[in-house]
């Protein structure tokens, strides 16, 4: 299996660009921020405390396991709702929680074959640095505000555009700045800024970039 890993912060296009290109290459897709957020459910359903590491990784230890994911899947649409998010983003700290949470994913994509792509913070940089191809997707906060609000509402849920802004910066400052795996870009990634772009245009970019590595 050849990896392509797409790492940036949230709302940056990674999962529209990460699910069209593996509609392009009829692949694999695997979107890491929804096992996070998976996570992050599970705790929250447990009613334990999103602080407590050990207690988050023993509800991951006992959860993961059974956990079945295929091409495509997304464990509940609900996954999405802000809370999720922002809870996602407090559980994401651990150490241990990421071990196995790592663990999960190397496994998911070796018993794939073919191309495989996977969306994350740190999948080009922790999780898979051997990857044939590292993307790293960007925009400016205040676009990405405005992309997360209109899937927000498009998805049914209430938002406001200025707390969201103020929600995705807190949340990227502690993706950014956390000890363990920060966000950030791998040293051989290509990083493509999309503020300014449509996402066909980003799509066609990317496509550009992957010919030397993809045969048409
Ligand atoms: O990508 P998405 O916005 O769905 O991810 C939700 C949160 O999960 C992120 O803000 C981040 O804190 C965490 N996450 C992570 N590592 C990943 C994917 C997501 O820490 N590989």
């Amino acid at each position: 299996m050849k990896v392509i890993t797409i790492d940036g912060p949230s709302a940056a296009g990674k999962g529209t660009i990460g699910a069209n290109l593996s509609q392009r290459l009829n692949c694999f897709y695997l979107d890491s921020g929804m096992l996070y957020r998976q996570i992050a459910a599970w705790v929250l359903a447990d009613g334990a405390s999103l602080t407590e590491e050990s207690d988050v990784k023993n509800i991951v230890a006992k959860k993961l396991p059974f956990l079945k994911w295929v091409q495509g899947y997304v464990p509940s649409e609900d996954l999405r709702a802000p809370k999720i998010s922002d809870a996602a983003s407090k559980i994401g700290v651990f150490q241990e929680v990421r071990r196995l949470a790592n663990q999960y994913q190397r496994d998911l994509v070796s018993a794939s074959s073919g191309w495989v792509i996977v969306d994350g913070r740190d999948a080009g940089t922790v999780v898979f640095p051997d990857a044939v191809v590292k993307l790293f997707i960007t925009a400016s906060p205040n676009i990405r505000a405005k992309r997360r609000y209109l899937q927000l509402i498009e998805r049914g849920y209430t938002s406001d555009l200025y707390e969201l802004e103020e929600e995705i910066i807190q949340r990227d400052l502690r993706d950014q700045k956390r000890d363990i795996a920060p966000l950030k870009p791998a040293p051989d990634a290509y990083i493509i800024d999309t503020s300014e772009e449509t996402i066909d245009e980003s799509v066609q970019r990317v496509l550009k970039y992957l010919e030397k590595y993809i045969d048409a």
